[in-house]
């Protein structure tokens, strides 16, 4: 039988339970609340796209931007002083269905004004998805890369990251690819798929600096399955520093036009209409600014030198091609897709391409890169095939279905 005593200490013990349950989710509520005022800044005006998302045209100077530690006193560049010139494969003779021109989902309903940048606002559920406050927005570590190199399979096996990529070694000023956008298929929402350019400095350690851009779908971190246009950047890598899109500070943003992390449209069919973007990234030779040109001539901002410390020089590999992560939850291959779903050899039309791949040199001149090498994990479930011709110049062939018959 309880005695008294016995039940007065149970009452105090479940109080300070319940109190601590409480107290714990305030602190919480508190904490996702500020990060989300941190995130979302005062707007001039906000636009509902059609997806869901909201995009908040925010004053220039009032980005995140300025807040890094290294930006305090940062005086905003609204132009690179060189931007490089090369082979300009855009007016060579591609099929006119490449011509077609994409946006952002969120055009169709508004406009940000000069002087102002549009931000996709972060919502609560945004965070809630993510494992911690902490981790939202930022990629979970050093095996989000390929390591063509120095290949251990076995904690490649582990992290669960696969890649389908060309890769050039070397001293490099910049990169540029023209790539078709589609929609894979997602299995799980703790996976993504992306395809992008990376721009790598130093060793695949605990610095490896990285820039990177191109298109995602993730789940987790937009709550659909919409394809995006994304950045993503780090000095040390993944641990510390960096984010996607503008979800910290470092990246200056100076285009009212292009949301980082916004929906793209249209997408790609099999066999079908097919419909691509173009990423630029290249060094300011005076400034030291690492620029980002999306489409022709979307100037969108830059990553400033200091934000790096082998980037503050060169790059030292250039990547373009596909990442996914495969949880084999089941103990089998994920489903996930990579690109278009389907293997390089199908070609045009069917399999996802990188055309017109080309690299910045020390003369800050665009030329397509010598030596392009590919690495990928298992190329039964993912593969990559490079090619070269007169109208697109060095092009890449990469992504696959994920799970078949050779990849169980
Ligand atoms: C990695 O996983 C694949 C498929 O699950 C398997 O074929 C391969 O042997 C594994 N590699 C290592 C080193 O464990
Ligand atoms: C994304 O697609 C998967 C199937 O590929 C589906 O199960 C899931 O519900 C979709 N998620 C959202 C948020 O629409």
């Amino acid at each position: 039988m309880m005695t008294v005593n016995m039940f007065l200490r149970f009452v105090v013990v479940l109080c300070v339970v319940v109190a601590a349950r409480v107290s714990y989710a305030v602190r919480h509520e508190f904490e996702i609340v500020t990060h989300l005022n941190r995130l979302n800044k005062p707007s001039m005006k906000s636009i509902k796209s059609p997806d869901g998302d909201i995009i908040d045209c925010v004053h220039i100077s009032q980005q995140a931007a300025f807040e890094h530690p290294s930006l305090k006193n940062h005086k905003i560049q609204m132009r690179p002083s060189y931007h490089p010139e090369g082979n300009n494969f855009e007016s060579m003779k591609v099929s006119s269905q490449n011509h077609q021109t994409i946006t952002q989902l969120w055009h169709s309903n508004g406009k940000c004004e000069k002087g102002t940048i549009p931000i996709r606002r972060t919502k609560k559920e945004d965070i809630l998805r993510a494992s911690s406050i902490k981790k939202y927005g930022k990629k979970s570590s050093l095996h989000t890369v390929a390591q063509p190199n120095s290949v251990d399979l076995d904690l490649i096996n582990q992290s669960g990251h696969q890649h389908a990529i060309a890769y050039v070694e070397g001293e490099f000023y910049g990169a540029k690819a023209t790539m078709n956008v589609w929609d894979p298929q997602i299995q799980q929402s703790n996976e993504f798929s992306l395809s992008q350019i990376w721009l790598l400095g130093g060793s695949f350690a605990s610095d490896l600096n990285s820039i990177e851009a191109g298109w995602q779908v993730s789940p987790d971190l937009y709550g659909d399955n919409n394809t995006r246009f994304f950045t993503y950047w780090t000095s040390d890598a993944y641990q510390a520093t960096g984010c996607y899109n503008l979800l910290c500070s470092g990246f200056v943003q100076i285009n009212n036009e292009i949301a980082l992390g916004a929906s793209i449209s249209p997408i790609s069919k099999y066999h079908g209409s097919q419909y691509d973007i173009s990423v630029l990234i290249w060094k300011d030779p005076e400034q030291g600014n690492w620029w980002m040109q999306f489409g022709k001539g979307n100037v969108l901002g830059y990553w400033p030198g200091s934000l790096f410390s082998y980037l503050s020089e060169s790059a030292s590999m250039i990547q373009w091609g596909g990442e996914v992560v495969n949880s084999a939850s089941d103990g089998q291959h994920t489903t996930t897709q990579m690109g278009s779903g389907h293997f390089p050899e199908e070609g045009f039309g069917k399999s996802s391409y990188f055309r017109n791949v080309q690299i910045v040199d020390g003369s800050n001149s665009l030329r397509a890169p010598k030596d392009i090498d590919t690495f990928t994990e298992q190329p039964n479930c993912y593969d990559v095939q490079t090619g070269k011709n007169d109208g697109w110049g060095s092009y890449i062939y990469y992504g696959g279905p994920g799970r078949n018959a050779n990849c169980p």
